[in-house]
């Protein structure tokens, strides 16, 4: 209904520039919100307010003017001027209800969706060398969201998972693989089952031995010269750590593929030409060796600029130069209108750098969004980064399994009779869960606190709570089986369903917000705000035991679509729902 409201009045800033009342060029960013107090209707904008400049006029006067310009919808009951010059919008209850009842029997709810664009989501991107460890999830977590919601909204979805698997660490770990392979044959693969413990070891052999170091290094020589045995060996390792990967998105329930990654490596053949491209361009300079290019806006505190190296002394080339890479081969090959990055804020200013260095060299082009979607720090309950107790880095794999045990042990708390299968699943599917919504329903920009107490809690805006919410609503019609819904409709009479009923109506714009600056947590707090007002018509308005059978049936179907609803959004956010727990 928003955007109904919003295409009515961009409707109306067209006639007023055809009568010259705005000028041609007048481009506003219209703006339509909803009330708080419902007794100002149900929609506002401050457009008039915006128009005050461009048309020399006082705002009550323009309002006045779009009121009577606003073109006829059966969806608006009255319009108002209120305070200075706003807009109030009253929606129509018949037009509202009309909206339910498309969104209940369409798969998109009935939605206007928007010019599909191709979009790029860059998100996960692990170092290989290493376990995928906490940093990781918020990456995984989050950009998977936004991914689905996307391909939702009818976009073209390209994801892209830019492993780190390509760099001098490779060196030493092809090293130790070597040494590893020759004292103990196929039992070596088992030693790669413990990533961080393989990379501690070889570090260690690395640190102690001239020799192994020395042999390290050569291999870093003959795997860049695109060595056969060293590319195997290279590979044999990837493919052990990835799979580590692949089951991690398994277990989480993440949408992304051994086909959506597109590492480090994959770019090895550009980045001579990238070199080649800035130079002939004019935009390198030398800096102790190093081929290095230095934009104006980017200075450190003292005011001296800040570069961005892209090769080496050592001819060596750097993540910088890969991104570069990575920003050509999405603008030209993949045609990509956004390319999305889901990585820690930590590297905000190596974005700044590389997409205005993009730009300025025409790897991509002007019209192409190139948006950095930084995430906080994970910390534990002290406030300091998330480590084990001993002090090391906190596994992914070590965090579900714990979330799984104390999921059991809170759900067979609830249920002492159910049996021990349906309680695994359960439990599996509350534990991951509320990893999964304890960080999409917080900013993403923020360090957030990892608590599994609060995670797992019943009340709030959490997992358990919406999964709890949704068996809830289900369960109305495990009660109601067998009555005939085919020719119901809704009719929207007590205040409690006209409030669940606008809330409904919302998922569309909630989306789009989610999508517009990759903010998962918007559709959580949507979701959360569902439930709520499910809850208030559930207390106020009696479903089963409806006073007619008319009121009954629409008050079925409003259940439904909240549970639809629901479904719907928790899928978006990558969360399975359950039918009883
Ligand atoms: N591998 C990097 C890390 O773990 C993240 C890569 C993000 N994507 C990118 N195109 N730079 O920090």
């Amino acid at each position: 209904m928003k955007s109904h409201i919003q295409s009515l009045l961009e409707q109306t800033v067209d006639s007023l520039k055809q009568q010259a009342i705005l000028p041609a060029d007048f481009a506003p960013r219209i703006q339509v919100d909803r009330t708080k107090d419902k007794s100002h209707g149900d929609l506002a904008t401050n457009l008039a307010m915006m128009m005050t400049k461009a048309a020399g006029k006082n705002p009550r006067e323009l309002a006045q003017l779009i009121i009577d310009n606003l073109p006829a919808s059966s969806h608006v009951a009255k319009v108002e001027i209120a305070g200075p010059g706003f807009i109030n919008f009253f929606i129509d209850e018949n037009a509202l209800a009309n909206q339910l009842m498309t969104a209940l029997k369409d798969d998109k709810f009935g939605l206007e969706l928007p010019a599909a664009q191709t979009v790029v989501v860059d998100y996960s991107s692990p170092n290989l060398a290493k376990e995928m460890h906490v940093g990781h999830l918020r990456s995984t977590i989050i950009g998977d969201a936004c991914a689905r919601a996307l391909e939702f909204l009818g976009h073209n979805v390209i994801r892209q998972n830019h492993v780190g698997d390509w760099g001098t660490q490779f060196g030493m770990l092809l090293a130790y693989m070597e040494e590893l392979q020759a004292e103990k044959g196929e039992q070596a693969e088992l030693a790669l089952s413990d990533l961080e413990t393989f990379y501690r070891a070889a570090k260690l052999r690395f640190d102690e031995s001239a020799e192994f170091a020395t042999r390290a290094r050569n291999l870093v020589v003959s795997l860049q010269s695109g060595d056969e045995y060293c590319l195997k060996l290279w590979k044999e390792f990837n493919d052990i750590s990835l799979s580590h990967c692949l089951e991690i998105y398994q277990r989480l329930g993440v949408s992304m593929t051994k086909a959506d990654v597109h590492g480090e490596s994959a770019y090895n053949d550009d980045l001579a030409q990238v070199v080649k491209d800035l130079d002939a361009q004019g935009l390198l300079s030398e800096s102790n060796g190093a081929k290095v290019v230095f934009q104006e806006e980017f200075r450190n505190k003292e005011g001296e600029p800040l570069p961005v190296i892209i090769q080496k002394a050592d001819g060596g080339y750097l993540y910088a130069t890969t991104d570069l890479a990575a920003i050509r081969y999405r603008a030209n090959t993949l045609k990509a209108d956004r390319a999305l990055y889901f990585v820690d804020l930590r590297q905000a200013l190596h974005f700044q750098q590389v997409f205005s260095l993009a730009k300025t060299a025409g790897f991509a082009p002007e019209s192409m969004s190139l948006e950095h979607l930084g995430f906080g720090t994970m910390n534990g309950e002290d406030g300091r980064p998330f480590k084990t107790r001993s002090g090391g880095v906190v596994k992914l794999v070590d965090l579900l399994d714990e979330a799984n045990v104390r999921a059991l042990e809170l759900v067979r708390s609830k249920n002492p009779d159910m049996d021990e299968q349906e309680l695994a699943h359960i439990a599996k599917v509350v534990g991951t869960s509320s990893v999964k919504y304890a960080d999409l329903s917080k900013n993403r920009a923020s360090d957030y606190i990892f608590s599994f107490e609060q995670m797992l809690s019943f009340e709030g805006n959490t997992a358990p709570y919406l999964l709890y919410a949704y068996t809830r609503v289900a369960g109305i019609f495990k009660r109601a089986e067998g009555v005939d819904l085919s020719n119901a409709t809704i009719s929207l009479e007590h205040d409690k369903e006209k409030d669940l009923g606008n809330k409904l109506a919302q998922f569309g714009e909630t989306l789009t917000r989610m999508v517009g600056k990759g903010h998962p947590h918007v559709l959580c707090a949507y979701l959360f705000e569902l439930a709520g007002a499910f809850s208030s018509f559930y207390e106020a308005c009696p479903v089963l035991n409806a006073e007619t059978e008319e009121q009954k049936h629409s008050r079925l179907l409003l259940s439904q679509l909240t549970a639809k609803t629901l479904k719907q959004g928790l899928d978006l956010l990558g969360i399975e729902t359950l039918e009883r727990m």
